[in-house]
This record gives C-alpha cells, sequence and structure tokens, in this order.
C-alpha cells in the first residue's frame, strides 16, 4: 500500500450501501435479541427462532447483519455464511458456501485446485478457525445435493468441532416463492435437531407481501424487528461519532443542521457527515458554517437517489407517486384507497400502479395496510417536484 502524504485525513464517513459505519449506533434491541439467539444456540442446545430484520432501503438492514456477524465470531467463535438472494440461484449458493463452511470445520478447507470446491466467488467469513477474513467459493461441479444433506453434514462438522453456524440471508424479498418455500422447509426441520445454528435474515417489507404464495411457517413464526430511521440521540451519536473519533468534532449547532436535513436515516446521516467532513478540510472542528455549506452537496446526493426511483416508474406510476406523496400530507399512513381519492378514480382502477411499485421496490405496505416510499425523504421530494 502507498503511503499517505502526511496531514491527510481521510473522511470517516461511509455513504453508500454495504458499507460498515466506522460508528454503529443504536439498534441495542435487535443485537440482544441477536446475541440471545447465539447463547440459547452456543449453550443452551436449542435452536432458536430466526431473526427477520424487515425495513425500507438504506436504513441500515445489512450492516446490522454484519453486527451480529460480529459477536458470532467474537464471543462464540462461530463463522458466518452470508448469502444475498439476487435474481437466481439462492438455494445453490448457499449449498456451496455450506459446503466451504463444512470445509472450514473440519479444517480440510482446499487451496489447489484439485479439490471439490475452489476459491472464488462468494465469501464465507471465517474470524475463528485459523482462516482470517474470509474465503471465497466457487460451487462444484458435481450432481447438486439437496440442501439439507448438506446442512447435516456442515453441522456435524460443527458440532464435533465443538462450534456453531450463524447463516445471514440478505435482500430475502428477491427469492422465489418455491425458494422461500424449500429453505423454509429444510430449517424447519433442523430445529428438532437443536444444532448450534442460528438464522438471520434481512429484507424490504414487501417480504411480508408473497401475496397469495403465504410465507413458509418457519418464516412466519421467526422473530421479526421492524428496522425504520434511528431514534433522535442515536442518529446523534451516528452522525458525531466517526468525526469525534477521527479528531474533528462536530459541534452541538453543525450537528443540528445536519440532523434536520436527515432525520434519522442512516444512509442520509453518512451522507451528511461525508459532505460536512469535506467542507470542513483544513480546521480542528465541524462547525455550523461547514453544515451550512455543505446542505446543498447533501441535498443534491439525496436527490439522486430519490430520482433514480422516479424515473424507474412510468407516467402513470408517477402519477400516483405524486397522489401518494400528496396524501401523505394529510394522513399518516395513507392507504390505497385514499391515493385513489387523491387521483379521484376508483381504487380497482388504480391499485395495479400500486402493485407495479411495490414489485419495483418503490413503495411499501406496512402491515396496517399504509402505503410508504421505500426510500425515506422521497414523499417530500415528490411534493417539492410537484411544486417546481
Ligand atoms: N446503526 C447505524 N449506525 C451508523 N450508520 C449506519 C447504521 N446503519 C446503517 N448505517 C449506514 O447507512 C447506510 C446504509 O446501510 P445498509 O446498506 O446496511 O442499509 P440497508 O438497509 O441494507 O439498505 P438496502 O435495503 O438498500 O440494502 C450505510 O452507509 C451504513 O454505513
Ligand atoms: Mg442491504
Amino acid at each position: 500500500m502507498a503511503t499517505p502524504p502526511t496531514g491527510r485525513h481521510p473522511n470517516p464517513y461511509r455513504p453508500g450501501f454495504n458499507q460498515t459505519p466506522l460508528v454503529f449506533a443504536g439498534r441495542t434491541g435487535i443485537l440482544d435479541a441477536a446475541n440471545e439467539a447465539l447463547e440459547v444456540a452456543a449453550f443452551d442446545g436449542r435452536t432458536p427462532r430466526p431473526l427477520i430484520l424487515v425495513g425500507p432501503r438504506g436504513v441500515g438492514k445489512t450492516v446490522t447483519l454484519g453486527e451480529i456477524a460480529q459477536a458470532a465470531a467474537e464471543q462464540h467463535s462461530w463463522p458466518t455464511v452470508h448469502v444475498e438472494a439476487k435474481r437466481s440461484d439462492l438455494l445453490g449458493e448457499l449449498s456451496g458456501k455450506l459446503r466451504a463452511a463444512e470445509q472450514l470445520f473440519r479444517g480440510t478447507t482446499p487451496d489447489g485446485p484439485a479439490h471439490r470446491t475452489r476459491i472464488t466467488g462468494a465469501k464465507v467469513q471465517a474470524s475463528v478457525l485459523g482462516v482470517g477474513g474470509g474465503i471465497e467459493v466457487a460451487r462444484d461441479e458435481g450432481s447438486p445435493e439437496p440442501l439439507a444433506t448438506v446442512l447435516r453434514r456442515t453441522m456435524t462438522a460443527a458440532v464435533e468441532r465443538d462450534a456453531g453456524l450463524l447463516v445471514t440471508l440478505d435482500e430475502l424479498q428477491n427469492a422465489t416463492p418455491a425458494e422461500l418455500h424449500e429453505l423454509g422447509g429444510v430449517l424447519q426441520e433442523t430445529v428438532p435437531e437443536n444444532w448450534p445454528l442460528v438464522v438471520a435474515v434481512a429484507a424490504l417489507p414487501s417480504l411480508r407481501e408473497k401475496r397469495g404464495n403465504r410465507l413458509p411457517t418457519y418464516l412466519e413464526r421467526a422473530e421479526w424487528h421492524p428496522l425504520d430511521a434511528l431514534p433522535g440521540p442515536d442518529a446523534r451519536t451516528a452522525l458525531t461519532g466517526p468525526a469525534d473519533r477521527s479528531g474533528r468534532p462536530m459541534t452541538d449547532e453543525a450537528a443540528d443542521l445536519l440532523l434536520a436535513q436527515s432525520g434519522g436515516y442512516p444512509y442520509a446521516i453518512q451522507v451528511a457527515g461525508h459532505f460536512a467532513w469535506r467542507a470542513s478540510h483544513g480546521s480542528d472542528a465541524i462547525t455550523a458554517a461547514h453544515a451550512t455549506a455543505a446542505l446543498p452537496r447533501i441535498t443534491a446526493d439525496l436527490d439522486q437517489l430519490f430520482l433514480s426511483r422516479w424515473e424507474d416508474a412510468s407516467g402513470r406510476e408517477q402519477e400516483y407517486l405524486t397522489a401518494l406523496a400528496t396524501a401523505e400530507l394529510t394522513v399518516d399512513e395513507p392507504n390505497g384507497g385514499q391515493v385513489a381519492e387523491v387521483l379521484g378514480r376508483p381504487v380497482k382502477a388504480v391499485s395495479y400502479l400500486r402493485d407495479r411499485l411495490i414489485k419495483k421496490g418503490t413503495v411499501y405496505r406496512s402491515g396496517a395496510g399504509g402505503l410508504h416510499f421505500i426510500t425515506p425523504g422521497m414523499g417530500a421530494w415528490v411534493r417539492r417536484r410537484d411544486a417546481d
């Protein structure tokens, strides 16, 4: 690595997705629940219910899964198998990584092409078993084994090593109903085995929306944790923590200004911190003047996020989004009927727009049936846009 020039102060904020923050704030309820699940599995010989984190984009689902993985490694020396559901083959990828975990437990992690599992592709984190950081695996070419078989072998190997396994499944709303069904079935069957296995899932709220395809019982009975904006004091910690730690503290006035802009939305907090840090280049504190100078940059960055969602919508869908944003002004959680009212159309005539926007991941429906923008702050952006 090149030596940085002296006096360089790297920006301690992590705007973006899947970026571990320098200071992870709040979420103690979820972390406590995860720690309890890990202890139950590690010490009491019971397989706990899975944890499911659901929430809109950018609230920190993925980084919270990462915190749980860290707890598993630090407190129990357990490795984590992490899989992100994309448009393809969730179960195949999970099997491949479980096999790699089995080899870790057996101490036979291969390092040459002659072995069945090659090192590339997907990551199995194994801080414990002598393999730092993580290894990458490619699925072997042999005939596919059922997930249940692979899981059994992996967990048998784990138990022999007196270890356990954390499985984190991200973006599970992308899984097909068939995949969810098979996954739920396999995991459900493992419960009586009392393996030291903890499953933590993250998904957009649309995971609940698998209408017509009811969620497998295993997931329905899970411990559901809704994630939303960080409450005031945690939002402040997330914003001021990285600056404090990096020796350029943020004044209260600066923090007030930036929090007024970002609310408790974790993604926006990192963006706000990032531009405020940059604006304070050469100073030994981030002041209100720096925060004020950064505000237009922060707005522009967040607007880009809303714009990409907006441009992804058709003309009709944009009308629906505008009506939703308008309805938000008078009702806390407008439902489909109230949005249709703003549009002056019968509900049935516009419900297909709602369904399409839910499918695209622009809008979600809460348990109570209220509609929300998946990206926090988008309603206000749509109203501003409409006013211009
Ligand atoms: N508790 C937290 N404290 C500080 N920063 C956080 C926290 N949670 C999330 N962040 C920051 O917010 C941003 C978004 O986090 P993350 O990618 O985990 O969100 P997500 O919910 O998984 O989003 P998506 O639904 O798009 O996958 C990242 O920059 C991350 O560092
Ligand atoms: Mg994520």
